[in-house]
C-alpha cells in the first residue's frame, strides 16, 4: 500500500539555497502512460538552480510562468512502485532511470527532489546494472546533452535556440577541445570524443589535471594560467560546455569548416566571425528520451562511459547539495540520495 503521502523538498519563493524545505507533500498522480518510480537517487543539474533563484539569467521573456510550491529536479534512478495499464515496457520492481520532462517541465514540471516521481513511460529505461543508483541518477540530462550535441539529435522538434536544427559532426581522427570538461556535461562529451577516436584538448581549473587525463584526455590546458585561445590552432570542434558571451574566442582556433558548440549559447555574438572564418557554430537544447537512455545504458555497463560523482547528499540535505554548486569548480556530478545504499 502507497503512502498518501511523501517527503519532498519543495519551496514557496524564489531564492538561494535556502528557500528549499524538506516536509511532506502530497504523492503524484499517474496520467495515462505514465510509471510511479520510488526514487534511490537524484542528480543535480544547473536548470534546478536557476529554477530556484527565477530564472533570473533567462531574458524576461523567456522567464516561465511558475506555480508554488515547487518541487525542483529532472534526474532519477529508482525502482518502478506502480504502472498505468497502457504502459507496456516497464513493470513493477524495474530499476529504471529517467531525465524527467524536460525541457517540458521547465517550470517546475518535473519533481524529482522527492521519494516518488511520476515519469512518462516514453522518458524511462531500465537502469544499467553494473552502476550504483547515485550514479545512474548523476547520468542522464549531462549525458544526454553529450550526445545529442556530439552522437545523435534523436529528433526533429524545432531548435528553440537557433533557425536550424543541430546537426553532430564527425569525430573520428578529429581534434576535439572540450572547454569546462570536468564538469557534468564535461566530462561525458570527453569520454564520448575519446570513443569515437577523436584527440581530445581538455580544458579546467590545475585541479583537475589528474582526473581528465584518467578519462582520456590528450591534453590538457589549465585555463587559470593559460589562455586557450592563444595556444589552440587547427582545431575541429569545440564544445564549450562553459559557453556564454566568451565563447567567441574559439572561434579564431578553428579549422575552416570546423565547428563550436556552445552548449550554454545566451549572450554568444560571434555570428558574422563565425562566416567570415568559415565555421559553423550550433547549439540545441536537451530533450528526454528514454530510447537515447536505453542505447546510453550499454555504454555505463560496459564502463565506456564513466560517471563521477563529485559529492554526495541526503535528500533533507538539497539545500547543502546546492551551496556546494554554488561553490563551483564541480568534478562530474552532484546527486542526491533518496533511500541509503546498502
Ligand atoms: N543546451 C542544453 O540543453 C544544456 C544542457 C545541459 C547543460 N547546459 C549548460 O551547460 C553548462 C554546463 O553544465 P554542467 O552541468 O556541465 O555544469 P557544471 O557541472 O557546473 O560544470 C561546469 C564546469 O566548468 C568549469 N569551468 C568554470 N568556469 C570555467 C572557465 N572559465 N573555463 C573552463 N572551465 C570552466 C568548472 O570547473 P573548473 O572551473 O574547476 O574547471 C566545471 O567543472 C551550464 O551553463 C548549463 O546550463 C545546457
Amino acid at each position: 500500500m502507497l503512502p498518501s503521502t511523501m517527503k519532498a523538498v519543495q519551496q514557496y519563493v524564489f531564492g538561494g539555497p535556502e528557500v528549499l524545505r524538506y516536509e511532506d507533500a502530497p504523492l503524484p498522480q499517474l496520467q495515462a502512460g505514465e510509471v510511479l518510480v520510488r526514487v534511490h537517487a537524484v542528480g543535480l543539474n544547473p536548470p534546478d538552480w536557476y529554477l530556484r533563484d527565477g530564472y533570473k539569467m533567462l531574458p524576461p521573456e523567456w522567464q516561465p510562468e511558475v506555480a508554488f510550491p515547487v518541487i525542483l529536479g529532472t534526474d532519477i534512478s529508482g525502482v518502478v512502485d506502480t504502472v498505468t495499464d497502457d504502459v507496456r515496457d516497464f513493470a513493477v520492481g524495474d530499476e529504471v532511470y529517467s531525465m524527467v520532462r524536460f525541457p517540458s517541465g521547465l517550470a517546475g514540471g518535473s519533481r524529482a527532489y522527492a521519494q516518488y516521481v511520476s515519469v512518462p513511460a516514453a522518458e524511462l529505461a531500465l537502469k544499467p546494472k553494473s552502476i550504483s543508483h547515485a550514479q545512474a541518477a548523476a547520468a542522464p540530462m549531462s549525458l544526454l546533452t553529450a550526445w545529442q550535441f556530439m552522437i545523435e539529435l534523436g529528433h526533429e522538434i524545432q531548435n528553440p535556440l537557433q533557425p536550424h536544427q543541430h546537426a553532430p559532426v564527425p569525430l573520428e581522427d578529429k581534434t576535439v577541445v572540450i572547454n569546462g570538461a570536468a564538469g557534468g556535461v564535461g566530462h561525458f562529451a570527453l569520454q564520448l570524443a575519446k570513443w569515437k577516436g577523436a584527440r581530445v584538448i581538455a580544458i579546467g581549473s590545475g585541479g583537475h589535471e589528474a582526473f581528465l587525463r584518467s578519462l582520456g584526455a590528450d591534453e590538457f590546458i589549465d585555463y587559470t594560467k593559460t589562455a586557450a585561445e592563444e595556444v589552440l590552432r587547427d582545431v575541429d570542434l569545440v564544445i564549450d560546455a562553459v559557453g556564454g558571451p566568451s565563447s567567441g574566442r574559439f572561434l579564431p582556433t578553428l579549422k575552416r569548416g570546423g565547428a563550436l558548440f556552445p552548449v550554454f549559447p545566451l549572450g554568444f555574438s560571434g555570428a558574422e566571425d563565425a562566416e567570415r572564418l568559415g565555421v559553423t557554430v550550433s547549439t540545441t537544447q536537451v530533450r528526454s528520451s528514454g530510447a537515447q537512455l536505453a542505447r546510453l545504458a550499454s555504454l555505463l555497463d560496459s564502463g565506456v562511459v564513466r560517471v563521477a560523482i563529485d559529492s554526495s547528499f541526503s535528500l533533507q540535505d538539497a539545500a547543502k547539495a546546492h551551496e556546494r554548486a554554488a561553490r563551483g569548480h564541480i568534478r562530474g556530478k552532484i546527486v542526491l540520495s533518496v533511500i541509503e545504499q546498502g
